[in-house]
């Protein structure tokens, strides 16, 4: 479900050839559909609605400010996991009181900044952390709100690198732990127990595990209510997964229907943070050919994006779909689309169907909305691509391409030597 359509043979962004935007802004690009993010925050505003939860948007998804302020437009909080990304939500105009905080390693300067301006809760994964916001709220003369962080050891079914919710994780409070500290929590008068936290995974596309999750959180939150009358609300995490082949569903009824009753029963304020199902279909990254070259029998189409741009490929083995943003003819065969970093895992796609291509043909990788501009490095000294939001028939850049110059900010070919 995205607004990105072919007209014609050609690639549109809602309204707008793509190979307009790419004349106007150059190689490569990212280029988000401002029609499928809020389509998409609207289905599972929708999907939820019996339970009117709380969506706090995981910024680390994507944390374009054009696209934080959609949403903050919209109506949704946000879910971050540094003090850059806190800034960058106020920046873009969302609300601190629709912050929450998450995060394994915290720092004092980070949780100093987040109860100075005020976000509404934390999220705790440990007990030395826990003792830390205390002891800063505690200095400030303030009251910080927490929310236990519970590893609830569920296999969530997903690729290993982005599952955070077994026991062997780094991620959140096993629950006989989570249980003693909120124990502890009676009587602290500088921190307050208000809520209860799970996330087990990212791009989820089965729904038991997610019901396993939240059962146990569930019960473990009713228990830990008898001792905190303060603890309100339960956050379900993000994680629901997206398609990123062609005609994969993306079901988030099925996610809704058997989640929403356990939720309802439960009388708890519901909260969730969810990155890619709201941005990863609302993006795609446009890349040109550079050249072709056959290596025995292999082919590969070498364009300008590269693993740099968009890591997924070479870190995950992802799978993103490539096609030609125009309709070039021809018999399609078998290649590899690469870039031209200086790296054999530099791949965006392996062994795809695709037309002969010339030199300045465009191609475009889907579903690069989540965990790709903001993945981006500048490995080999590239530029970061420039991002484009499409808004019906009209494009405007929300951020512009990195320049040369600004990869050497800071850097100088002469140390500043101190004396030891
Ligand atoms: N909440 C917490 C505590 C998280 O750690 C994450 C993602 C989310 C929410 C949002 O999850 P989502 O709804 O987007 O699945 N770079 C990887 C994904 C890393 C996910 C990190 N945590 C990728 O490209 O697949």
């Amino acid at each position: 479900m995205d607004d990105f359509v072919r007209r014609d043979g050609r690639l549109f962004a809602e309204d707008v050839p793509v190979e307009t935007i790419a004349q106007a802004v150059g190689t490569p690009a990212y280029v988000y559909s401002k029609r499928t993010l809020l389509g998409h925050f609207r289905r599972l505003r929708d999907a939820f609605a019996a339970v009117s939860p709380k969506i706090r948007y995981a910024v680390k998804a994507n944390g374009n400010l054009a696209l934080l302020r959609l949403l903050a437009d919209e109506g949704a909080g946000f879910d971050v996991v540094s003090r850059g990304e806190i800034h960058r939500v106020l920046k873009a105009g969302g609300l601190a009181n629709s912050i929450d905080f998450a995060g394994v390693g915290k720092k004092r300067d980070e949780i100093e900044y987040a109860l100075e301006v005020g976000i509404d809760m934390f999220n705790v994964e440990s007990e030395a952390e826990l003792e830390l916001i205390e002891q800063v709220a505690r200095d400030t003369n303030q009251v910080a709100r927490v929310a236990l962080r519970v590893n609830p050891d569920v296999d969530p079914k997903t690729h290993k690198y982005i599952s955070t919710g077994q026991k062997e994780s780094k991620f959140g409070l096993d629950i006989d732990r989570a249980q003693r500290m909120a124990g502890w929590l009676q009587g602290r008068d500088a921190v307050r127990l208000t809520g209860l936290h799970a996330h087990i995974g990212s791009q989820i596309t089965q729904v038991q595990p997610y019901v396993d999750a939240v059962t146990k959180l569930l019960a473990l939150a009713k228990r830990v209510r008898e001792l905190h009358p303060t603890l309100t609300s339960v956050n379900i995490g993000g994680g629901f997964g997206i398609h990123y082949r062609e005609n994969e569903a993306q079901d988030l009824t099925a996610f809704s229907d058997a989640l929403v009753p356990m939720l309802q029963e439960s009388g708890f304020e519901v909260h969730m943070e969810p990155g890619r199902v709201l941005v990863g279909n609302a993006g795609l990254l446009v890349t040109k050919v550079i050249f072709e070259k056959r290596s025995g029998d292999k082919r590969f189409v070498i364009c300008d994006a590269a693993m740099n741009d968009l890591i997924r490929p070479s870190l995950y083995g992802a799978f993103h779909r490539v096609e030609p943003v125009g309709n070039p003819p021809g018999d399609s065969s078998l290649a590899d689309i690469v870039g031209p970093v200086c790296e054999s895992g530099d791949f965006l796609a392996k062994d795809r169907e695709l037309p002969p291509l010339a030199p300045g043909d465009l191609l475009a990788v889907r579903s690069a909305g989540a965990y790709a501009f903001v993945m981006a490095s500048n490995y080999n000294a590239r530029p970061r691509p420039v991002e484009v939001l499409v808004d019906g028939d009209r494009f405007g850049i929300v951020r512009a391409r990195e320049t040369e110059e600004e990869l050497m900010r800071g850097e100088s070919a002469q140390a500043q030597w101190c004396d030891a």
